[in-house]
């Protein structure tokens, strides 16, 4: 490959630097379900997570690569340190994969040198070349990352570029590792890479940056003007502090403004052609499913996949807009998968028509999965007349979060008003099989509830986030609860949807206990976990 590529190459880094923000962490099984939808959308490389970091993310990498990396699929990709025992973790755990990345990295900025590695630029001059060679003794596709790029010392960068190509990297990546630089600035530097790098056609000029400016996507959309062809991002833009790139806005700028960026890629300006392989109408769909699965919410005025993205509250707007679309809509909603909402199912809808109207949507379910899925949505038919296309998404999606089954909530019961004290009584079923009932008083039912949770479950946690939000609109509609808790350094989430608030309530804070739980159960003290990670 080389920089001469007219295509924007799409690396998606939500399992790996999506990850790595506080709450958003996923068992394996969410992870692959989150690959596998991924692949769907048409990434071209899924840095699946960080294998050394633990035997849990080595597990990760390992089973989307034998799953998700098969010969039509992507590439999978692990990251690894520029250190031996890191690249031997990697390339380990991308055995299964039929194309493989390693993707390792070490900073080359005079401040991170001198605090963080403590080491001389020649000795990271040295490393870098050496460890490069090393991942290339396992895998031809090998990607060098100098982190904080963007505040190294440019002619120190191009050294450590031209030598780790000559080393054998096939993608130099520019990370924004801080979220500091500027459009004009990012480009500049992408420029001068291309124009002080010797050998810089051997490989392929990839972006990575974190958004703590708000300035990411346009730092990459600049960037790709000056020559970069590979886009790490992230859905819903989630990751380290501010997050990164979000992947859904850097598509669809590409795509929407296609014309303008043309020329920079020498195509025709007129050109139709997209300039990713990514199938637009499955952005809705995977921001949501990453929404649900990190319990990262979605603010409503985000840019593409926001409540408010494709919403005209004012008169003069919807005016417009129903007169002639064009008048204030820049892009059609279709274009990210979302329809119109049609009421397609109800409670006499058998099997058959719940398969096939999940295939339309583009679910592939197992058969236990598809079984479990179909009983939830008889229970929400019985309570809710028309069933939607988002209720589905919503039914699915929870049905398929993987949280560990330990506690399951039986029962919930709540007894509030305004001259009431909130009271609620809960039945768990504990991972032994027992049934366990208690009760409390609360500032509201919800507090209430939880208090009685607590009394069962009996871990100690501080309820950081709770969100309520209706899937449609109507007094019947599926209400989604979102909670985020933290015990000790660490934050879990859990996520439900119900047309009762409070056994959504309930089972969103059991599903977040349960994570909870998993991690107490298998001795790994979250904060070492994370310690691990970058
Ligand atoms: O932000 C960063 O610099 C990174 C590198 C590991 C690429 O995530
Ligand atoms: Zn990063």
């Amino acid at each position: 490959m080389t920089n001469k590529t007219d295509r924007i190459i799409i690396f998606d880094t939500t399992l790996r630097d999506g990850e790595q923000c506080p709450g958003a962490t996923l068992n394996i099984d969410e992870k692959l379900v989150i690959a596998k939808q991924l692949a769907r959308l048409g990434v071209d490389i899924i840095e699946a997570g960080f294998a050394f970091a633990s035997p849990g993310d080595f597990e990760a990498v390992s089973k989307i690569a034998k799953i998700v990396g098969t010969e039509n699929g992507p590439v999978i990709c692990s990251l690894a340190r520029a250190i031996k025992a890191d690249i031997e973790a990697a390339a380990e755990a991308l055995k299964p994969a039929v194309k493989a990345r390693i993707h390792t990295f070490i900073s080359t900025s005079d401040i991170h040198l001198e605090y963080q590695l403590r080491k001389s630029r020649a000795e990271v001059l040295a490393i870098a070349e050496e460890m490069v060679a090393y991942a290339k003794s396992f895998v031809t596709d090998v990607e060098f990352s100098p982190m904080d790029a963007a505040r190294s010392d440019p002619e120190f960068l191009y050294q450590v570029l031209e030598r780790t190509i000559a080393a054998g990297a096939t993608t130099v990546n520019i990370p924004d590792t801080v979220g500091y630089t500027t459009p004009s600035e990012f480009g500049a530097i992408i420029k001068g890479i291309i124009e002080n790098v010797p050998n810089i056609d051997q490989a392929i000029i990839s972006v990575h940056g974190h958004n703590d400016l708000g300035l990411a996507v346009a730092n990459f959309l600049e960037a790709v003007k000056n020559g970069a062809r590979q886009l790490e991002c992230t859905i819903n833009g989630i990751g380290e502090r501010a997050g990164n790139a979000s992947l859904e806005e850097l598509v669809m700028a590409l795509h929407v403004r296609r014309q303008y960026f043309n020329p920079f890629l020498g195509r025709p300006e007129e050109s139709q052609e997209s300039l990713t392989n990514i199938d637009t109408r499955q952005i809705y769909k995977t921001s949501r499913l990453v929404s649900n699965l990190t319990g990262m919410l979605v603010q409503p005025n985000k840019a593409i996949v926001g409540a408010n993205a494709f919403a005209h509250e004012s008169g003069i707007h919807q005016d417009g807009v129903l007169k002639n679309k064009l008048t204030y809509e820049i892009m059609d909603a279709q274009l990210i998968g979302l329809t119109d909402n049609q009421i397609v199912l109800g409670k006499h809808s058998g099997r058959n028509a719940f398969r096939t109207r999940l295939k339309e949507l583009g679910f592939e379910l197992s058969d236990t999965e598809l079984n479990k899925a179909f009983v939830r949505f008889k229970e929400v038919a019985d309570k809710k007349k028309d069933i939607s296309d988002w209720d589905l998404e919503a039914i699915v999606n929870d049905e398929i979060q993987q949280a560990p089954d330990l506690f399951r909530v039986e029962l919930v019961q709540v007894s509030c008003g305004s001259n009431a004290r909130p009271t609620a009584t809960v039945t768990l079923r504990t991972p032994e099989g027992e049934e366990l009932t208690d009760a409390a008083i609360g500032t509201g039912p919800v507090d209430a509830v939880y208090k009685a949770i607590n009394r069962v479950v009996n871990v100690p946690n501080e309820l950081i986030e709770f969100s309520v939000q209706s899937v449609t609109a109507g007094i019947d509609a599926l209400g989604e609860v979102t909670i985020r808790l933290r015990y000790e350094s660490k934050v879990f989430s859990g996520h439900a949807a119900n047309t009762d608030i409070i056994v959504a309530s309930a089972q969103a804070y059991v599903n977040a206990l349960n994570r909870l739980y998993s991690a107490l159960q298998r001795q790994e003290k979250p904060e070492e976990v994370s310690a691990q990670k970058l």
